[in-house]
């Protein structure tokens, strides 16, 4: 059970951690109106956590006023106005030693301090599996905290969904529509990779929506002669293109995901995978092949009305709950409700695409392979 903590809020914080996702702004529209409705000050932590680690490097410390006027006309823009960061992770932060080695340390102390220091009696923490990670540990620390799951990737426990998805499925469908048109008139198969880390689940609501004919998703490695196969049938019937969605993630039978950098204090970087499903396409068939790798135009522009909405609903609930004594909680959409889920257990494991999902039963009778 998250501890109930009744003292009275005057003053809270909001950060917003890792890759940006379409609808941070509007979880910190709707996160900062609420308090201010409340009578409580609001400001936001500049770049993550980096504004309470490094507050020198900012003109104002590291900590945005957000008052009414700047939190105006901001809920369709992407991006987020505090800024993020997916490296130095403040649980590993990595210190250059004189040796030229990388040590690794742990400076959450300082940001409770920082906190305290601030005199900011809560914070609303958006992030992913990363900045819920930090969440937990600083609220074991006696921060007054609520998390809101942040991600395009979909891949959060404990949730529905999270804001940024539809915006990035979205983006992907429309571009397997435009795709299908040249990969036609070219007679091309067409390899599109897209992201979402160790899960498939952008590629496959993507796939699906796009009438893609081959998706690779990390739950099910492939076996590239199984797109062969597919194309080749396709080839038979008179299709002479094929549309293959590629999750960043994707690995063959016995493979490991296509990793391009790791750097001390931050997730590994996938990508490649795409670039060496076409060549293998296009070696073991001949077919023309081209590869366009989605990559972050998944996650920029203007939110979804559906993630707008998840979002500004996230922000006004996150409020309502540091305002009713939830602490070390998450809020989470569990449809028609947003509820509150102890941080701890969203943290637990990664949501997969279960591939015994209706989704996925769907796509096999529509006769999409999964290599
Ligand atoms: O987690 C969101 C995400 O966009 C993943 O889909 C992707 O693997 C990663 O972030 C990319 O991170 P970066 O912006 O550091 O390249």
């Amino acid at each position: 059970m998250a501890p109930i903590i009744n003292t009275p809020i005057k003053k809270i914080a909001i950060s917003t951690g890792g890759g940006d996702a379409p609808g941070l702004n509007a979880v910190i529209r709707a996160a900062a109106l609420s308090a201010i409705k409340r009578g409580w000050e609001v400001y936001g932590v500049r770049d993550g956590f980096h504004g309470l680690l490094l507050p020198e490097e900012y003109p104002s410390g590291g900590l945005m006023p957000l008052t009414r006027e700047r939190v105006s006309g901001i809920t369709h823009l992407g991006g987020t106005i505090l800024g993020t960061s997916n490296r130095n992770n403040p649980l590993k932060y990595p210190i250059t030693l004189a040796d030229g080695s990388v040590e690794e340390v742990d400076r959450s102390d300082e940001i409770v301090r920082a906190f305290r220091l601030h005199h900011i009696d809560a914070l609303i923490s958006v992030g992913g599996d990363g900045s819920l990670a930090i969440s937990s540990v600083l609220a074991k620390k006696g921060l007054r905290l609520i998390a809101v799951p942040k991600t395009i990737d979909n891949d959060l426990d404990k949730t529905d969904v999270t804001f940024g998805f539809d915006t990035a499925v979205g983006f992907a469908t429309e571009s397997l529509d435009r795709l299908h048109s040249t990969a036609a008139s070219h007679g091309r198969v067409m390899v599109v990779e897209v992201m979402g880390r160790y899960a498939g689940w952008i590629a496959l609501h993507a796939g699906v929506s796009g009438s893609a004919d081959v998706i690779l998703i990390p739950e099910h490695p492939y076996d590239i002669h199984k797109v062969i196969e597919k194309i080749k049938e396709r080839e038979q019937r008179g299709n002479h293109f094929t549309i293959v969605v590629v999750a960043e993630g994707a690995t063959t039978i016995g493979g490991g995901a296509s990793v391009v950098e790791h750097e001390a204090g931050r997730a590994e970087r996938l990508g490649g995978v795409g670039e060496k499903v076409a060549a293998e396409i296009h070696a073991i068939s001949g077919k023309e092949t081209r590869l366009v790798v989605l990559g972050h135009l998944l996650r920029g522009g203007s939110p979804t009305s559906f993630d707008r909405l998840t979002a500004l609903r996230f922000g006004a609930a996150a409020v309502r709950g540091l305002e009713e004594g939830q602490a070390g909680v998450m809020v989470a959409l569990d449809p028609p409700h947003v509820k509150y889920v102890p941080i701890e257990e969203a943290i637990g494991k990664m949501k997969m695409v279960p591939m015994d999902s209706d989704i996925v039963l769907t796509a096999l009778d529509l006769g999409i392979s999964f290599g």
